[in-house]
């Protein structure tokens, strides 16, 4: 009887052990989603089209695409102006993100930038963290 049970106890553990595989890491652009769909969605919409005359999309604009410090500076800074993006005009303010941490922003923007219909590289927490300083 003894020996039954360590094998059923053998067996159970050895089959957790099999199929109870840690969840896969998330990645930068899993944690990004999820913190477009809090800190961005609510403007920018879940499919980064935006609003017209209001919040500017996030496809293919130069802002998104083009050059990764002017991105993350802008997302850092926000700004209350009256911007054109590629032609047109948007009323809203964007809020400055400057309470999201490094890797936070590097996640949403490499999120952003791979999102969208976009296929652009990734941001990282040493390159938000670099340009956070020449902003203070
Ligand atoms: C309260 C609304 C609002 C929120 C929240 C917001 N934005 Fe914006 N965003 C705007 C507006 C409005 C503009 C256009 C500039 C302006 O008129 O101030 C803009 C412009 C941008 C731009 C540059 C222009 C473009 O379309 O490429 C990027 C990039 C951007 N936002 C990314 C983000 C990201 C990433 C987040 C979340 C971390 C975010 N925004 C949150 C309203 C918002």
């Amino acid at each position: 009887m003894k020996k039954a049970a360590t094998t059923i106890c053998l067996s159970a553990a050895i089959t957790l052990f099999i199929f109870a595989k840690p969840l896969p890491q998330q990645d930068s652009k899993t944690r990004g989603k999820a913190l477009y769909e809090t800190y961005c969605l609510t403007c920018h919409q879940d499919d980064g089209s935006g609003v017209p005359h209001l919040n500017p999309p996030l496809i293919k604009t130069t802002w998104v695409t083009g050059d990764k410090k002017r991105l993350v500076k802008w997302v850092l800074s926000g700004t209350t102006d009256k911007v054109e993006i590629d032609g047109k005009t948007y009323d809203n303010n964007m809020p400055p993100q400057d309470y999201l941490k490094d890797q936070e922003i590097a996640d949403v923007l490499t999120y952003v930038r791979s999102s969208f219909g976009n296929k652009s590289t990734a941001v990282t927490a040493a390159e938000v963290k670099a340009v956070r300083a020449t902003i203070k």
